[in-house]
Parts: C-alpha cells; structure tokens; sequence
C-alpha cells in the first residue's frame, strides 16, 4: 500500500476533472490479502480445495445463491478489507483536500459485478451522505476493461455544481439492483462526454461526489469485478449538525446541493 501521496497534485487533478487514477495504491501482496480473506469467507459456506476465488464464487452462487448474497453481506465488514480505506495517506489527503480534522465514514462497501451485470448503476453524483460534499475511493482487486466492466465517468460534469436526482423504476428497461437506483436525467447526461476508465486492479480513482458516475457492463463469462469503496465525508456543510429538522443523510430529493453551505 502506497505510504505517501502527493496531495498537492492530486488535488489540483480533482478539481481541474473531477478524479484522480491513483496507480499501484494496493501492492500484490495486499490484493492477495484481500482476496485470500474473501476466499477464506466462500469456503466456510462450503469448503473444498478451490484456490481460485472466481472460480469459488461462480461454484457458491450456483451451490446456494441465497448465501452467496449473505457472504456479499458480510465482507463489507471484514477488517483485512477496512483497513485499506483508512490508510494513514489516503485520511491524510482527504483532510488536506477539504482543510478539516475530522473525516466521517460515509458508506464503506465491497461491490461484487459478476457476468450477469444486474447491478449495474445509471449515471449519479454522489448523494445522501451526511455531509454535502464528499470525496469517493473506488478501487478494483481485478483490472477493470472493456472485457470484465468497470468505471465510467462523465467528462467535466463537476464543473456544473449537483444535478436534480430521482428515483426511477424503469429506466431504459435496463436490469435494476435494487428496482429504483437514483439517477439524473437522460438530457443531462448527454451534455457530457462518456469515458469507460480502465483502473488496473489495485489502482484507486479517488473522485469528487459532483462528478457523474457509473458503471459499465463486462462482457466476458465467469469474470468478477470486486471493489472495495467508501464515501470521505468532512466535518462541513452537514445540515444534521445545524438543523434539529434535518436528517442524518442528507435526502437526494428535495434538497437543492448547490445551497448547502456552513
Ligand atoms: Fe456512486
């Protein structure tokens, strides 16, 4: 794991695109880690002598899918996982970033895509946190690219301040996840340009929660995309500190992001 960043430069390539591909954050040994600890996870629903964790995965989604939902349930709490999203360098930047001492944990996850693509997310800025401006890690155990899926991002859309976002049922008939992901306009979207980024695993995109976001599909069968997130939330604009009215995670409807302030 990359012990010291250059903060100086990343923070000037998030404000001038919105993100910032951080390359060979995770070394070998940690992506052996972590894989080795999911493994371990998928074993303990049925153990045998697979040694190779999308192999294993594909045999425990067949074998029970119900469990193989409980095992995506549980890592998002495994340690050897966590310990990654709050590296001394990355919580260093991201209070050098927005000038605070104090950095919440937004959402921390493990996003498992496998080939059945259906969770595939629309295009989004980054909502409902506590605080009205965050910072985002994305980092992949598995290179991402046209043939495994990946990370798309909207070219110079955090120069606009936030979008209006809802909650659509149906959109363009895609596979939902969860039946009703939010998502900004259709016109919106295609004001910007379209960049599918190709994150080598181990690299992290660290990116501003004002830049639209979402994922594209992998093509090829029996491939896994995992990759680990969290959502940096400063100690600033955070309505529910100011406000008794106010909830916890700042609503995606009916509030207007661009009037948050301290
Ligand atoms: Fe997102």
């Amino acid at each position: 794991m990359i012990e010291k960043l250059d903060n100086k430069l990343i923070k000037e390539e998030i404000t001038k695109n919105g993100y910032y591909i951080l390359d060979g954050y995770l070394n070998n040994q940690d992506l052996d880690k972590i894989k080795k600890s999911l493994l371990k996870t998928l074993h303990y629903i049925k153990p045998d002598s697979e040694t190779d964790l999308e192999k294993k995965y594909y045999q425990i989604k067949k074998y029970n899918p119900t469990l193989k939902g409980n095992w995506f349930d549980v890592i998002t709490s495994d340690i050897c996982i966590l310990q990654y999203l709050y590296s001394p360098a990355i919580i260093n930047f991201v209070k050098d970033y927005f000038n605070t001492e104090v950095v919440f944990s937004g959402r921390r996850h493990v996003n498992v895509f496998d080939d059945e693509n259906n969770k595939l997310l629309p295009a989004h800025q980054e909502t409902q946190q506590l605080a009205g401006d965050v910072l985002a890690i994305w980092c992949p155990i598995y290179d991402t690219n046209v043939n495994n899926g990946g990370l798309a991002i909207y070219e110079n859309s955090h120069k606009n301040g936030y979008f209006k976002h809802s909650r659509e049922k149906s959109r363009s008939g895609d596979k939902r996840w969860t039946g009703g992901y939010n998502g900004v306009d259709t016109d919106i979207i295609k004001r910007f340009k379209r960049i599918e980024l190709e994150v080598k695993a181990g690299s992290a995109v660290l990116f501003h929660s004002k830049i639209l976001h979402c994922s594209y599909p992998s093509k090829k069968k029996e491939t896994l995309r995992i990759v680990i997130t969290e959502r940096y939330n400063p100690l600033q604009k955070i309505p529910f500190l100011k406000d008794e009215n106010a909830e916890m995670n700042i609503p995606m409807e009916g509030v207007d992001y661009n009037k948050i302030k301290d």
